[in-house]
């Protein structure tokens, strides 16, 4: 038995970077959003023992340090169960370009998994297990609006955004994220992030930033629409306004002027608001308008950098459409 599933991207609307921890991790809040974009995992079980994973781009590494490889691993422990696993990635989402596709990869997989083994495990079990092969693979078991906090692994669902327009580009750069926090610890070493503002408060600020955004309760006398598309438009010109970035740009832009130069490409086409995803090299685009994203798409296609337009995939849209009818 072989199963299909699509395994989505992410984008961060938002991120910012708050203490080092003892484990080596950094302390973070963001807002997830998936979107239609998706690479296709597909999983099969067969007679005999081991786990193979199978991808055309090299990149994608086929042994144990891939994430779809420990996820199966750590399923088949916690079921008690054997068998030969073939895990097949169709790529479509950038490797290692800040979507989380690794991660989404190995949500697919667990998913894939449960229906060819005809078992489900339990919530906690899905999460435990997504937690420990990454900080970005729960965001996964909820899609749609999704807050991140502790090292971005304890997840919330967050009213869903509308589906807006989106631009996202992906320029041929490679960022590595722990050189990125590296980087962002030489910057803002431990003491000095007690002044001016302590991290912890920069960390709530963040949180306070994103219910105002979502409740619209902060700049708009009125209060943002409840439905249809002035509420998404309110949404977007109330995300700029209430200030919500992510951290990582002020050190992988000084480091690679040309991603910056994409931001600016995006802003330049139109969109309402502009930012790094995850720690890049993809910077993606919100836009009012789908024909205005598809031009900014062509635009930046026209000069070497690749693009598309997609949307914004609502956490609804996300379930209904992860297993692709046959
Ligand atoms: O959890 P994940 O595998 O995505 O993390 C990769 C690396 O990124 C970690 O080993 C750590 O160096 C860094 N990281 C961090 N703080 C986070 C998430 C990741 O320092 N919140």
């Amino acid at each position: 038995m072989s199963v299909a599933v699509r395994s989505f991207g992410k984008i961060n609307i938002g991120l910012r970077i708050g203490a080092s921890r003892a484990d080596g991790f950094h302390e973070l809040r963001t807002v997830y959003q998936t979107i239609d974009l998706a690479d296709i995992v597909r999983v099969d079980m067969g007679r005999g023992t081991g786990i193979e994973v199978y991808c055309k781009d090299p990149r994608v590494p086929s042994d144990e340090t891939n994430t779809c490889w420990r996820v199966a691993d750590k399923m088949l422990r916690s079921l008690k169960m054997r068998g030969k696993v073939k895990i097949t990635i169709e790529k479509n989402l950038p490797v290692q370009g800040g979507m989380g596709a690794a991660s989404s990869n190995a949500i697919a997989t667990l998913f894939g998994l449960e229906k060819v083994l005809k078992k489900q495990l339990s919530a906690e079990e899905r999460l435990r297990i997504a937690s420990e092969v990454g900080s970005d693979l729960p965001l996964f078991l909820v899609g749609g609006t999704v807050l991140g906090t502790g090292r971005g692994e304890q997840v919330y669902a967050l009213e869903d955004l509308p589906s807006f327009p989106c631009v996202v580009a992906t320029p041929e750069i490679g960022v590595s994220t722990p050189a990125a926090f590296a980087e962002w610890d030489k910057r803002y070493p431990a003491p000095a992030k007690l002044t001016p503002q302590p991290a912890s408060d920069k960390i709530n600020t963040f949180s306070q930033s994103v219910y105002e955004w979502l409740s619209g309760s902060s700049f708009s006398p009125t209060g943002v629409p409840e439905n249809g598309w002035d509420r998404a438009e309110a949404l977007l010109l109330d995300l700029v306004r209430t200030g919500i970035e992510n951290d990582f740009e002020t050190v992988v832009f000084p480091k690679h002027p040309a991603i910056r130069e994409v931001k600016r490409a995006l802003e330049r086409s139109g969109a309402k608001y502009v930012s790094l995803s995850g720690s890049g090299s993809t910077v993606f685009g919100l836009f009012a308008d789908q024909a205005a994203a598809e031009k900014a798409a062509k635009a930046l296609i026209d000069n070497d950098i690749p693009a598309k337009a997609t949307t914004t995939l609502p956490r609804n849209r996300y379930w209904r459409e992860i297993f692709p009818a046959k």
